[in-house]
């Protein structure tokens, strides 16, 4: 491919939920340089219906974007696939100064990979975290992203050490912060209150601040088995006895359920089930809740922002800070694990933790500067 033009753009890339909350500050921080970076947005359509996905984008005040893949649903070959050959055509009309891609979900590799083959530089936004577990998706994606990556920014202080062990050049790591909490920071005096987003599903008036739990699950590892799925909801049903369980469900989890009949597991005695929520819902559930379940990400990150005790849902996480600095506690799929947790944070309230690092609702800001400098320094690279 020919190189860029003089002032090309940054194409950054979103594709899935969780990419929302971290383009949008970047994107926010970019322009808002002075003077302001070039910057253009391409969503994949990973993810399409309205609630996972324009939702976020009115919520969190991200430009309609200026390329829209359209990919929609697949088997990861697939979707992987149709990602790379329609993003292809994009690049080389547009001729980007560099790719930007976030996260772990198919879309950053995806576009990643196809950049990296006609030789324009990738940024990755949270790179070097690692669960070690290849048997999860996101941890190929990440390995991957991270290997044909040019500038490196990462989220947490381990993260450099994983990098430098898989060969990565340390002048291409930046530690910059979390630009997930970038949103949260920003967003959390628009959260929508508990109360309303619970009155509005049908819930009891009465499940007020500090008298519910919130739980998120949609890792194919936890909802495809049919035997993991039932002990899962098994456990959380009869957690759901001491303290109801609100559940907003993710379109996989919901399928799943359906196929498997696991629907009568679903106790509304002991489950409050909602439709997946916007963001700002989602930030006043976690808010307000006593304490949160979950098999995601992110949602550990946040729960550690907020200072709410986490309990996942997982074997191991990519984000050990979490667990080492704030509320996050690991206990895998066990039944038993899940309601000892519950039962130790109902009576002691869980872990307290802290902040960590650069969770300052800065993070972004530190990104454009870094892109500046390293703008500037490629310059000569691009054709005037
Ligand atoms: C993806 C990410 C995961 C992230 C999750 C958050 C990968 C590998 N995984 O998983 O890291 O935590 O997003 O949501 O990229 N579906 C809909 N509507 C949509 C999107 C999906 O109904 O808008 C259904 C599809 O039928 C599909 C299923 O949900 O079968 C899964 O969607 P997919 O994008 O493949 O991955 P997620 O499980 O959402």
């Amino acid at each position: 491919m020919p190189p860029s033009p003089a002032g090309a753009p940054i194409l950054c890339v979103v594709g899935a939920r969780p990419n929302f909350m971290k383009i949008a500050p970047v994107i926010r921080a970019m322009r808002e340089a002075n003077p302001p970076l070039p910057v253009k947005l391409l969503h994949t359509g990973q993810h399409y219906d309205p609630e996972m996905n324009s939702q976020y984008f009115r919520a969190l005040g991200i430009p309609d974007p200026d390329f829209n893949l359209e990919v929609g649903s697949g088997t990861h070959a697939a979707q992987t696939a149709e990602i790379m050959r329609r993003f292809e055509p994009v690049l080389d009309r547009e001729r980007p100064a560099a790719v930007l891609v976030v996260g772990d979900v198919n879309s950053t590799l995806a576009c990643a990979l196809v950049a990296a083959k006609k030789c324009v530089p990738v940024i990755h936004v949270e790179a070097g975290l690692r669960s070690y577990d290849r048997a999860m998706p996101e941890e190929v994606n990440r390995v991957l992203t991270d290997q044909i990556s040019d500038l490196l920014f990462t989220t947490e202080k381990n993260a450099r050490a994983n990098l430098l062990r898989e060969g990565i050049a340390g002048e291409a790591i930046h530690f910059v912060g979390n630009v997930m909490i970038d949103t949260l920071r920003r967003n959390l005096g628009q959260a929508v209150p508990a109360g309303e987003t619970i009155a509005r599903h049908g819930g009891a008036p009465a499940l007020g601040e500090g008298a519910f739990a919130v739980l998120t699950l949609h890792r194919p590892a936890n909802v495809d088995d049919p035997a993991r799925l039932r002990a899962i909801l098994g456990a959380i049903a009869a957690a759901g006895r001491r303290i109801r369980v609100v559940f907003p469900m993710h379109p996989r989890t919901r399928a799943r359920i359906d196929e498997h009949g696991l629907a009568e597991l679903l106790d509304p005695a002991a489950f409050l089930v909602l439709p997946p929520v916007g963001y700002l819902e989602m930030l006043g559930l976690m808010r307000a809740a006593r304490l949160v379940l979950t098999d995601s990400g992110g949602i550990q990150e946040e729960t550690t922002a907020l200072g709410v005790p986490c309990v996942t849902l997982r074997e191991n996480t990519e984000r050990p800070i979490t667990a080492e600095e704030g509320t996050n506690t690991v206990v895998g799929h066990d039944p038993r694990r899940i309601l000892a947790a519950v039962e130790d944070i109902l009576l002691t309230g869980g872990k307290a933790g802290r902040v960590p690092e650069l969770w300052d609702g800065r993070a972004a800001q530190r990104i454009a500067a870094v892109l500046r400098d390293w703008l500037d320094r490629n310059a000569a690279r691009l054709v005037a």
